[in-house]
């Protein structure tokens, strides 16, 4: 072959060599108090797992870098985001969604004062809000104005303010220290995630 100059140019294709893709790995973990059993690919995100193999739809994909919060999930009761840790590091780990912070047909404190106190905003942000939120409450059941704000602080909401979460968490503090129970109660499904057998 003649290059646009005249020279001869001989053509060789490089192949470069396959790489192999993930291997399929052998996956446990206690999501929501039941024993889960997966196999997953070796590079998978956490957040990824819950919500196509495990099901637990609750978690959310806001913007997948870190930045939102909208992953949030606690991992042996610490938050944590899950868009940024892998599948593997948490095996064996105790992992909670939001599903699983109502306490049999009750639901949690801070489920009920947001409800209670207009804190819910949309499914998105939602449950990043409430999980956080719990272990906040979990650590310190009466944390202060500055300590509620610092524990949300990585939890972004774009379209409202957050005063309605402010007073909900103080709400939910209160209801804690008191002792007393939520009279309200919810029916859980059977299978709140119906496809998802685990
Ligand atoms: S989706 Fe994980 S922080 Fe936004
Ligand atoms: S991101 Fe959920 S209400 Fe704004």
């Amino acid at each position: 072959m003649e290059s646009p100059c005249g020279e001869d140019v001989h053509m060789s294709v490089i192949r470069l060599p396959m790489l192999p893709g993930p291997e399929k790995i052998p996956w446990k973990a206690k999501v929501n108090g039941k024993e889960i059993s997966k196999h997953i690919e070796s590079n998978a995100i956490l957040l990824d797992v819950l919500r196509d193999q495990v099901g637990t739809l609750g978690v959310k994909r806001g913007c997948d870098m870190g930045t939102c919060g909208c992953c949030s999930v606690l991992v042996n009761g610490k938050p944590k985001l899950s868009c940024l840790v892998l599948a593997q590091e948490v095996e064996s780990k105790e992992i909670t969604t939001v599903e699983g912070l109502s306490d049999g047909h009750h639901l949690h404190p801070i489920q009920e004062m947001f409800s209670e106190y207009g804190g819910s905003q949309c499914g998105f942000c939602t449950p990043g809000f409430l999980v956080v939120i719990s272990s906040l409450l979990e650590e310190n059941p009466t944390p202060n104005e500055l300590e509620i704000k610092n524990a949300i602080e990585g939890n972004l909401c774009r379209c409202t303010g957050y005063q309605q979460i402010v007073d909900s968490v103080k709400a939910a503090s209160e209801l804690l220290v008191s002792g007393n129970k939520i009279e309200n109660t919810t029916t859980p499904k059977s299978n709140p995630n119906p496809g998802f057998e685990n």
